[in-house]
């Protein structure tokens, strides 16, 4: 059954926990989608993930349209959000609603996210009066790393939790059904979650969020980022090395392939390559 705002919501009113994970190509897509993941997050993490960058600020909108349609055509039941990149919605309202606009129409995802609690407070609403789905960023967002000086935790410290706390308060009055909490204190993320009607999706904020969103790479042991709050729930990478060093080993060896992957039957006779070869 296809997840939307409306069974999302229902879930948090139920006390069932979301599962959300990034992810930015078709294949994966179609595994995750699979699995029964309940929304996928296509995060301009992909900068970092997929392209290679320090960050996530080099990451453009044609970019992110460009990962986000290989993600919807492998998804069925998936609810699909998709990352709003630096600078496409800061700049001013119309802005934000036109980008948000494009990554809707030229997708086919379901909702935004963008990054910010207060200063962002105009752009969700604008975006949610024109027909689509905000997801909010709250505490650590990538995005500030060089306001914030690195990718550290927030919300520590008495005002800081106050700012985050209120930074919820008012993306969900400004109209955002999801909001994720990066690297909140765990007890305020769970004050956050029981103060507020719309989901929270927590990544380092602990177990008392909706839900919890976790980037594919990290998760599954192929990305080089390891901070404190990744589980990796497998070595994927490792075994990824192996099977690639079994395939140099076998192309190098003449292993591969044997006649078991040769279209044999199809194949020409031995008489016409003689003649072939005698021709030219
Ligand atoms: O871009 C991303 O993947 C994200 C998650 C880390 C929440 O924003």
């Amino acid at each position: 059954m296809k997840n939307t705002t409306a069974t999302l919501l229902e879930m948090k009113q139920k006390g069932e926990k979301i599962s959300q994970l990034t992810c930015y190509d078709y294949s994966t897509a179609r595994l995750v989608d699979a699995a029964g993941i309940n929304t996928i997050l296509v995060g301009d993490s992909l900068g970092m993930t997929m392209q290679g960058y320090d960050t996530t600020l080099p990451v453009t909108l044609e970019e992110m349209i460009v990962y986000g349609r290989s993600v919807v055509r492998g998804c069925k039941d998936a609810f699909i959000i998709m990352d709003m990149p630096f600078m496409s919605y800061q700049v001013s309202v119309e802005q934000a609603v036109e980008n948000a606009g494009r990554l809707i129409k030229e997708t086919g995802a379901n909702a935004v996210k963008l990054e910010g609690g207060a200063a962002v407070c105009s752009q969700i609403r604008a975006i949610v009066d024109s027909g689509i789905p905000v997801c909010a960023h709250i505490g650590m967002t990538p995005q500030s790393v060089n306001v914030f000086g690195g990718f550290k935790v927030q919300g520590k410290g008495e005002a800081n939790a106050e700012r985050v706390l209120n930074d919820a308060l008012l993306v969900q009055e400004a109209g955002a059904f999801m909001c994720v909490l990066e690297c909140v204190p765990p007890k305020l993320a769970g004050l956050i979650t029981g103060k507020t009607e719309m989901i929270t999706i927590g990544i380092g904020s602990g177990v008392q969020c909706d839900g919890q969103v976790l980037v594919l790479q990290d998760m599954l042991g192929i990305g080089e980022f390891r901070p404190k709050f990744v589980k990796r729930f497998d070595e994927i990478g490792a075994r990824m090395k192996e099977v690639f060093q079994t395939y140099d080993q076998e192309v190098k060896n003449g292993v591969f392939p044997d006649e078991t992957y040769a279209y044999g039957k199809s194949d020409c006779s031995d008489e016409f390559l003689k003649e072939l070869d005698g021709k030219y």
